[in-house]
């Protein structure tokens, strides 16, 4: 029998997944992750519940509208934080880590240059489900791959440094579709661990959606398909992150959402607005 997926706050990785596993069956993907179907498929088999299909997918009116929106917002970032992290890495971070990595299968979907080392921080529990999965697929991953369970709100940087990691070379780090799960006090609180973490010319990138309101959060709680992650959401730095950043030694810069869209000839709702923050960090 499967291993069971994770609970809580881990479980969020698997609609994540099952959004990526949809995108890379359509004939105009704009990735193709073979790996996200296996893990709705063992989440599936598992006991305990399986994460819901959408349930107001194919709902008329706003419900529908957010769970496009949604969509879109999880396709563009895969495809955006794609490229971001490959010419990262080609550009001398050799070192690539993903916070929260979920059931994000980078590592053994794109093509890194030689030497590249991906570090993954999760929950321990979903990095066990993630890794019993891949194991099971026979899955090669085409870097040097090392899972680091941790609890991104604690020690994390004592685990990163157990692991491996070097701060005396520049890194790419990557946090998507967590901040968003902090208060802004453990997301400012990570960020400087981060950033204490971080040589010149590393590079850092999160979502940024300074337009995503009070209102629409409160729109996403009340609908069945997005309750399960919009009831977890504790809203992260929001509004303040380019400051945030510019406040401690990166050089920010924004990437609007509908920009990338159209520029990937995919066309997004209106509701998906927003978009991505990527940071250099400046020499001190
Ligand atoms: C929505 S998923 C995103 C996963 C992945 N980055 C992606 O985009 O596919 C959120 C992830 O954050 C992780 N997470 C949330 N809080 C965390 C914490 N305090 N420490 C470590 N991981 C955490 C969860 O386990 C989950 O894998």
């Amino acid at each position: 029998m499967a291993q069971a997926p994770p609970d809580g706050v881990q479980r969020t990785a698997l609609g994540v997944a099952m959004l990526r596993a949809r995108e890379s069956r359509r004939a105009d993907r704009l990735f193709d992750d073979p790996y996200a179907q296996a893990f709705v498929d063992a989440a599936a088999d598992s006991p305990g519940p399986a994460p819901k299909a959408g349930a107001d997918a194919a709902a008329p009116g706003p419900a529908a509208a957010l769970s496009a929106a949604f969509y879109a917002r999880v396709v563009i970032r895969t495809r955006f934080f794609d490229t971001y992290l490959t010419a990262a890495a080609s550009g001398g971070c050799s070192q690539v880590v993903l916070l929260a990595a979920g059931l994000d299968a980078r590592a053994f979907r794109l093509a890194w240059p030689p030497g590249t080392r991906v570090f993954e921080v999760d929950l321990p529990g979903l990095l066990a489900f993630k890794d019993a999965v891949l194991a099971a697929r026979g899955a090669a991953s085409q870097c040097e791959r090392t899972t680091v369970p941790a609890d991104l709100r604690a020690d994390w940087p004592v685990a990163l440094a157990e692991a491996g990691f070097d701060p005396a070379r520049p890194a790419a780090w990557l946090a998507e579709g967590l901040l968003i799960y902090l208060t802004a006090e453990d997301a400012g609180r990570l960020l400087a661990g981060v950033t204490e973490l971080s040589a010149p010319g590393s590079q850092l990138s999160f979502e940024h959606s300074p337009v995503a309101t009070a209102a629409l959060m409160d729109r996403a709680r009340q609908m069945p398909s997005l309750h399960r992650y919009a009831s977890l959401w504790q809203g992260g730095l929001g509004e303040d992150a380019p400051r945030w950043l510019a406040d401690h030694g990166w050089q920010p810069r924004f990437h609007e959402l509908a920009a990338l869209a159209a520029g990937y000839d995919r066309p997004v709702p209106v509701q998906a607005r927003g978009g991505f923050l990527t940071a250099l960090r400046a020499q001190p």
